[in-house]
């Protein structure tokens, strides 16, 4: 079945996470992926957190599936001549390298649109213009910077970061999102431009309900929803919520039968207004749906602590399956508090590809995350990531090389 990006060709200059992320979903909805690596390294994730000897490691077979591996020195005056080749054949470059290393490369933006005006060029990085500009970034800096850590933990614990990757992987689908609006607008403009997601924008807008939140504290100097509220005090800035919904719909994370052992055995409770009647007859608590201290959901703001820790005495008597089951059936939103190993075993989630089983010649059949955006009629087939220059060779001679050309720029250490 033909993909949805069938026909567009992405010079991919990315590595570590942000860049790859997003590569890897181009490739998932059809685009020619083409990764030009350093000749002899490549990225540098292939030998990071390595599990097998010599064989690339998870972090990078994990974020550069269906893509191909080209190796050229892109500082030899030979390799910037087929690094210009492959820049007048492909509609997007796509790079996350630290700011300016591109420009120092010789491929400026001008000299980009010299070679191919449709050309998108699309970058990473981790602040946009401004004090920070200049910085390498990674992860948990973006984290940091863009407001999810100071947002994140309990009020009073020092500032958390999330295992979700929301400054790499979260910025690199921002920056996917821009690359296809570009290529969309490119098809009546005919013109390429630069896209940019920088990692603090990327959280920043993540955290969009936390800036939301920052202007209602200005203006009232409290959040009820907020568990500071009525016990703790508030300050001038957004404090750490812990694992309050922070919407309008109070939530905490509750224990369930197995918690002393069991370091997952937790659910999520929602206390939904429009259930609560329901929630008081599952937990046994029947009066307190016309009782007017629990009644409403105003009167019942300042006593959530005491609410959940009596929701809470009924979910310790079920496991956190049992316990979704029975909230399930009268509609009160739960969630169970699941494991990467449970998440690994799930039946329904190999089903729909999101967990994908993948074999690769060195390393052999390892679990991956497939693509979680599935489209009816480009759908997503999970293909090994490249070995190390695996497609320099093939890419080359597609862009008119002779084996002769070939065999004399490895020689010349171009390729
Ligand atoms: C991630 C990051 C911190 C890594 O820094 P780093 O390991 O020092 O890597 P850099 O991007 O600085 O460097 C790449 C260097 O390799 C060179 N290089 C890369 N590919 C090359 C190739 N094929 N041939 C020759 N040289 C190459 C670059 O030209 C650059 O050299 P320069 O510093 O002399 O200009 C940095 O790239 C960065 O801040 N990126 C933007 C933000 C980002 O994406 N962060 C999240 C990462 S998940």
């Amino acid at each position: 079945m033909a993909k949805a990006l069938d026909g567009v060709r992405i010079l991919d200059f990315t590595h570590v996470q942000s860049g790859p992320t997003c590569t890897q979903l181009l490739a998932w909805f059809g685009a020619d992926v083409i990764k030009v690596e350093r000749a002899g390294a490549g990225d540098i994730t292939r030998e990071q957190l390595r599990d097998i000897p010599d064989v690339d490691s998870l972090y990078f077979t994990m974020l550069n599936h269906n893509k191909r591996s080209v190796t050229i020195d892109t500082k030899n005056p030979e390799g910037k001549q087929v690094l210009e080749a492959l820049i007048q054949k492909c509609d997007v470059l796509v790079e996350n390298f630290a700011p300016g290393a591109l420009d120092r490369m010789g491929f400026t933006w001008e000299r980009i649109q010299e070679l191919n005006p449709r050309m998108i060029v699309a970058s990473v990085k981790g602040f946009g213009p401004g004090p920070y500009e200049d910085c390498k970034v990674y992860e948990n800096v973006a984290q940091c910077a863009g407001g999810a850590a100071s947002t994140t933990g309990f009020d009073d614990g020092p500032p958390v970061v999330t295992g979700a990757q929301i400054g790499d992987s979260g910025t690199g689908l921002h920056l996917a999102l821009g690359i296809v609006t570009a290529l969309y607008q490119r098809t009546h403009s005919g013109r390429g431009q630069r896209v940019l997601a920088a990692m603090q924008d990327g959280v920043l807008n993540l955290c969009r309900v936390k800036l939301r939140d920052q202007q209602r504290l200005d203006r009232t100097g409290v959040m009820k929803e907020y568990p500071q509220y009525p016990n703790g005090k508030f300050g001038e800035a957004v404090p750490r919520s812990g694992n309050a919904s922070g919407g309008g719909q109070p939530g905490w994370i509750l224990k369930c039968k197995g918690w002393e052992t069991d370091p997952n055995a937790y659910i999520y409770f929602i206390t939904q207004a429009p259930v609560w009647a329901k929630i008081c007859n599952v937990i046994g608590k029947e009066e307190w749906a016309t009782d007017p201290d629990y009644a409403t959901a105003s009167a019942r703001l300042p006593r959530l602590k005491d609410i959940f820790a009596e929701i809470e005495r009924w979910t310790m008597t079920k496991t956190k399956f049992e316990a979704m089951q029975i909230l399930n059936k009268y509609d009160i939103p739960c969630g169970p508090i699941l494991s990467m190993k449970e998440i690994a075993e799930e039946p329904s989630l190999r089903k729909t590809g999101t967990i994908v089983e993948v074999d690769h010649p060195m390393r052999g059949k390892y679990l991956t995350v497939g693509n979680p955006i599935k489209l009816s009629d480009s759908p997503t087939e999970v293909k090994r990531s490249p070995l190390l220059g695996e497609h320099t060779d093939e890419v080359m001679a597609e862009l008119g090389y002779s084996p002769e050309q070939i065999s004399a720029l490895r020689t010349a250490g171009a390729i």
